[in-house]
């Protein structure tokens, strides 16, 4: 039986930080897909989650919204403890919150350069944890961190988020041996540069010049590998970092 055929009530539950918009809501769309019930965690936009929960439900699934921020370590363990009551078995994982504060090194503020660890480290302490303990309980479980191509090759003007993403798959390879042998998978996807509002503002041209594919991908795309990681079709798959990047690393 798939996920899918499984009446509502009985539908795995996955959890996708940052749900909201982007990557984050083309997660929570494919994982709808594949049958899982989506537990959509955001920060501040509530409207922007609840087009995402429609986004869901028009893809045949269901959801709940989850308000929080991955920063702050109470807010979330009151929000997931709230959530263990409703939903005592947590299946899958998916760390996908993250923001960039872009310059160089020399002239990088204090302030961006806590806040982007803040989000992506502190963010995959905060949730992962208490979701992993779960996991253990239940023997059972899925996490993917998403991280990037420059936690892999290290972008000019982004040392905050490269020391970020590479912590984040030091991580991912670390707790995935220590997890391995009680039926828990971690992984991370590593995608180049894909269409949502972090790059908005990006020089795209000069984005473009260094992807092999000569195209910026689409969160669809990254979700789609995400579904794959979190499903029985990876089954012997854990400790690995899948780049989606045309190529670039
Ligand atoms: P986005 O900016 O559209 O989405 C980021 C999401 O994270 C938003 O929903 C935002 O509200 C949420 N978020 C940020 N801080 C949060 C916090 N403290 N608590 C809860 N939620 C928070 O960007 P995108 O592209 O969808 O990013 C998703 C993930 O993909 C991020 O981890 C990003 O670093 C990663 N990524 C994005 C790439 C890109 O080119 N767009 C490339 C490689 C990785």
């Amino acid at each position: 039986m798939t996920p899918g055929d499984r009446p509502a009530g009985e539908r795995p539950t996955a959890l996708v930080t940052g749900a909201s918009r982007g990557i984050g809501r083309a997660c929570a769309v494919e994982l709808a897909a594949a049958g899982h019930h989506v537990v959509l965690n955001f920060r501040e936009r509530r409207d922007a989650a609840e087009e995402t929960l429609a986004a869901v439900r028009a893809a045949g699934g269901d959801g709940e919204l989850l308000g929080f921020d991955v920063t702050d370590g109470e807010a979330a363990k009151a929000a997931l403890e709230a959530l263990f009551e409703r939903r005592p078995r947590i299946d899958v994982l998916v760390n996908n919150a993250g923001v960039v504060a872009d310059g160089l090194f020399a002239t990088m503020s204090s302030g961006d350069w806590h806040r982007v660890l803040a989000t992506s480290l502190g963010g995959f302490y905060h949730v992962t944890k208490p979701v992993v303990r779960r996991m253990i309980r239940h023997h059972r479980g899925s996490i993917v961190t998403v991280a990037s191509v420059s936690g892999l090759v290290g972008n000019r003007g982004q040392a905050n988020y490269a020391a970020a993403k590479a912590g984040l798959i030091g991580a991912t390879r670390a707790l995935a041996a220590e997890v391995a042998r009680l039926g828990i998978r971690v992984n991370a996807v590593a995608p180049g540069p894909i269409a949502t509002d972090m790059i908005k503002d990006a020089p795209l041209e000069q984005l473009v010049a260094l992807i092999p594919m000569g195209r910026i991908g689409r969160p669809e795309e990254v979700a789609r590998v995400v579904r794959f990681l979190c499903s029985e079709d990876a089954s012997y798959v854990t400790g690995q970092v899948l780049g989606v990047n045309g190529g670039m690393a």
